[in-house]
């Protein structure tokens, strides 16, 4: 019955010899973490940690600019993080003296979300920017921390009070 075995047994060491080779190779590049806590590998969360937080959230923008924050709250963008237009500000708020955010391009910062777009939910107000304002700023007409129109005169596209509070001068 196994007269004929030689063959099979030069099989049996090749793929005996793969084996190996993978076992070999797989402990040479798999990270020493792998699987610490799951199918990842365990440092990389230390990692991520350690990086430098980049965004302040909204509560800590809203300590300083009370202002801005009062008028937010009357409107449909109290929904919205400061940084979601902002972007992230964390080394603004850590030092507000010699970091200041860059100026916004309000066509291009509310064309983002508001531009008119079939895939957007039809409840979410959207306008065709090149129709509705005609590369017009969309602050001329709307106080981006206020924007509903009809309880916003055109003339008072600032922030009313202008005053800022809990910061270095
Ligand atoms: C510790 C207080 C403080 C915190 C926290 C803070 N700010 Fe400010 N912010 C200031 C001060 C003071 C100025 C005025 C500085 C200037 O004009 O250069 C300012 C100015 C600004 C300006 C206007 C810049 C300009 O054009 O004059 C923006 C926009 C702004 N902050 C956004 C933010 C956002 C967004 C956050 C949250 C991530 C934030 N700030 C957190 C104190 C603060
Ligand atoms: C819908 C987008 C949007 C959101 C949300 C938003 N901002 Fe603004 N903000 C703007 C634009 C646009 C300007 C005007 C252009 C500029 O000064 O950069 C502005 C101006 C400012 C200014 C300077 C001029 C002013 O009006 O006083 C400050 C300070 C400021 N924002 C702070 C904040 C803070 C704090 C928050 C969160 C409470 C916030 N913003 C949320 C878009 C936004
Ligand atoms: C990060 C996304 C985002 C950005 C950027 C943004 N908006 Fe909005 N906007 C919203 C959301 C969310 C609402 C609330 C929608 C709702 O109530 O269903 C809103 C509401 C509005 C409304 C009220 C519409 C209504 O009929 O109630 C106007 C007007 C408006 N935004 C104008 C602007 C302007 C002007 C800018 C730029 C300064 C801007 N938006 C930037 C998300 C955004
Ligand atoms: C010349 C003034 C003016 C400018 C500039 C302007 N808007 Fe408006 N916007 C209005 C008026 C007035 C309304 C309210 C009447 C209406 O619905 O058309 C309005 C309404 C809106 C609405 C609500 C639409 C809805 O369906 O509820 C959004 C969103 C909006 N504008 C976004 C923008 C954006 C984004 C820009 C900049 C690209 C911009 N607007 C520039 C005057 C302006």
């Amino acid at each position: 019955m196994f007269k004929d075995i030689e063959h099979l047994v030069r099989l049996a060491a090749v793929m005996l010899l793969a084996l190996l080779l993978f076992i070999v190779f797989r402990a040479a590049v798999v990270p020493k973490s792998f699987g610490q806590y799951g199918h990842y590998r365990g440092a990389a969360i230390a990692e991520i940690a350690s990086r430098p937080v980049a965004i302040a959230g909204r509560e800590v923008c809203e300590g300083c600019h009370t202002d801005v924050a009062d008028q937010k709250k009357l409107g449909s963008h109290v929904v919205l993080s400061c940084e979601a237009c902002h972007g992230a500000q964390a080394k603004h708020a850590d030092d507000p003296a010699n970091v200041t955010p860059p100026k916004l391009d309000s066509a291009v910062v509310c064309a983002r979300c508001h531009e008119a777009n079939s895939a957007k939910p039809k409840a979410f107000p959207q306008v065709v920017t090149a129709d509705h304002s005609g590369g017009i700023a969309c602050d001329t007409c709307h106080q981006p921390h206020k924007p509903n129109i009809e309880d916003t005169p055109a003339q008072s596209a600032k922030t009313t009070t202008g005053k800022r509070t809990g910061a270095k001068p």
